[in-house]
Parts: structure tokens; C-alpha cells; sequence
């Protein structure tokens, strides 16, 4: 394809050549005056073009996949959905539920957990003896909970009282940190283990009080503090495409497998910690 500028003239004066010069740059503008050439330039001008849609069209097939909803992912400022579970699993749930399911092992004996137990019972099984279900306050939406305690303030749990806390989308919402993170420690047990899941790229609900999001290295430190570098381990969950996905409104099925189990640190949609109380005799 050859360019009004590529030819090496100077541009000439006027509307009708300045327009002219618009026609020969815009996409049609590959065919000639005098039309010689042009089905071969055109072709070749578009056939890199045609090749990505083709190639992006099969990927909408059923199967092929990732699904339609993925056609929308460019157009609009809105998101397809913001509220939970509209399109099915949350991306950020699905990792979450990777981090615990590959943690499992350490959810066993007297566990914590906030708001509500299902992640205790559901991968800690019979491993599990008792869980207990923490809330600041007294909440009717969660009659369920064991426990009511500011963990940021004096409390009456007794210390060591546990194998494993559960500690998922909580640390966002929590003003001091340290405070926080230095009660879940006390809580725990010798050896006990404290399993930690953050937002890290995701929407933010202001309604919840959310305050924080985190990367590996900031989750890291603030862990760190009370149980030791060495106790902790972070890690990242999610990709540029679904961080960006999953604030488009995006869920679990809107993307492929290889898509979905890419994990990149530069774009953690979760970030995750595992960090282990250690005890007299050194933790497990
Ligand atoms: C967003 S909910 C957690 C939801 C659930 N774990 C999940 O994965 O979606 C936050 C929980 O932290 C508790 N919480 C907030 N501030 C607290 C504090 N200072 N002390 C103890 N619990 C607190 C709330 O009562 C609530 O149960």
C-alpha cells in the first residue's frame, strides 16, 4: 500500500487536496485514482486485521470459548455487573476458593472465621472440630456468630484458643491494622495458622467501610510484624486480563481455564497469606 506521504510529495494546497490526503490515509484510502492495484492492496492491507477478528470470532464459539460477554469488555464505561454473583462466580471467589482448597490442610482442629463458617466446614471437613464465627457486633443478618469482639480493643477470648483463623475480606475494612493483626496472633495457638485472603485490583464497595487494598509485599509487612518475616508467605492470585475482567464485570466463566490460572504479580486481583504462629517449639 502506498501513502500520500510515502510517495514523497509535498502536500499541495487546498480543500480538495487536503481532503484527498485524508482519503488516501483512511482505511479505504489504499485504492488508486486510476484503480490500478487496488484488490491486492487491499488485500494485503487488511488480511493482518481480518486474521485478529477471525481469530477473536472463533473464541466466541461455544466451546472455543471465552463467552460473548467478552464482545462487551471494551465498549462503555459501565461495567456488565456489579453485584454479586450476577454472572456467576466472582473471579476474586474463585481464587480465593484456590488459596483455601490448596491451604486445607492447615484448617483443621478449633478454627475462627468471620461472618460465617462455610469456608472452615467446607475445606476443613472433618478436620475440624468446633468453628467459631466472630462478628464486631451483634448483627440480625448473622445470627450464626459465636463471638462478638472489636479485635482492635480489650477482649475476653482467651489467648492460644485456636488451630487456624480464617481471615478472608476482612483486613480491608480494618483501621489499625497492627492492632488487628497482632490480636489474630494472640488468638492463635503454638503452631496455629493464620490464613489471610485481600483484595488486591478489584471494585471497591465504599458502603462496607473498605478502606485498604494490597499488594503481596504490603500484605507481607503488615503480617510480618506480629508473626516474623519468616512465618509468612504472600501470594498472588489473577492476571491483567482478569483483574481488568473482573472490573468489567466480568465472572469465572467469561474466561478459559489458561486464562483463569495465569497468576502474574504485577496484577494481583487476590493477594493471599498463609502465616504460622510460632511456637515454643518452632512452628510447624
Ligand atoms: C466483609 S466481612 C467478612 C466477610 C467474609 N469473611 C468473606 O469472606 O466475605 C468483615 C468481617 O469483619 C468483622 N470485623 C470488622 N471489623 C472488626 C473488628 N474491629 N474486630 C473484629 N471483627 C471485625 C465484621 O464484623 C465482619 O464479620
Amino acid at each position: 500500500m502506498r501513502h500520500y506521504w510515502s510517495h514523497g510529495e509535498k502536500p499541495r494546497r487546498g480543500a480538495h487536496d487536503f481532503l484527498w490526503a485524508l482519503w488516501r490515509w483512511s482505511a479505504l484510502g489504499f485504492v488508486q485514482p486510476d484503480g490500478r492495484g487496488a484488490p491486492r492492496d487491499a488485500l494485503a492491507a487488511i488480511r493482518p486485521a481480518a486474521k485478529r477478528v477471525i481469530r477473536g470470532c472463533r473464541r466466541l464459539v461455544p466451546g472455543g470459548r471465552p463467552s460473548a460477554a467478552r464482545l462487551g469488555f471494551g465498549y462503555g464505561t459501565a461495567p456488565l455487573a456489579n453485584a454479586w454473583f450476577e454472572r456467576g462466580m466472582p473471579v476474586h471467589r474463585h481464587y480465593l476458593e484456590q488459596f483455601l482448597a490448596s491451604s486445607a490442610a492447615d484448617i483443621r482442629g478449633r478454627c475462627l472465621e468471620f461472618q460465617e463458617d462455610s469456608y472452615s466446614t467446607r475445606f476443613g471437613g472433618s478436620r475440624v472440630s468446633r468453628v467459631d464465627i466472630l462478628h464486631k457486633e451483634p448483627d440480625p443478618r448473622y445470627p450464626q456468630a459465636t463471638l462478638h469482639a472489636d479485635l482492635t480493643a480489650a477482649n475476653d477470648i482467651p489467648g492460644g484458643a485456636f488451630d487456624c483463623i480464617v481471615c478472608t475480606y476482612v483486613l480491608h475494612v480494618i483501621p489499625d491494622l497492627d492492632r488487628f493483626v497482632a490480636e489474630l496472633h494472640r488468638l492463635l495457638a503454638d503452631g496455629g495458622v493464620l490464613l489471610v485472603a485481600v483484595p488486591g485490583i478489584t471494585i471497591t464497595y465504599p458502603q462496607y467501610g473498605e478502606l485498604w487494598r494490597f499488594t503481596c509485599e504490603g500484605l507481607h509487612r503488615v503480617l510480618a510484624r506480629s508473626f516474623g518475616a519468616a512465618h509468612v508467605e504472600t501470594r498472588p492470585y489473577g492476571n491483567s486480563l482478569t483483574a481488568a475482567g473482573e472490573l468489567r464485570g466480568l465472572a469465572v466463566d467469561d474466561f478459559t481455564r489458561g486464562e483463569i490460572d495465569e497468576h502474574d504479580a504485577r496484577y494481583p486481583l487476590l493477594v493471599c497469606a498463609r502465616a504460622v504462629k510460632a511456637g515454643r517449639e518452632g512452628a510447624r
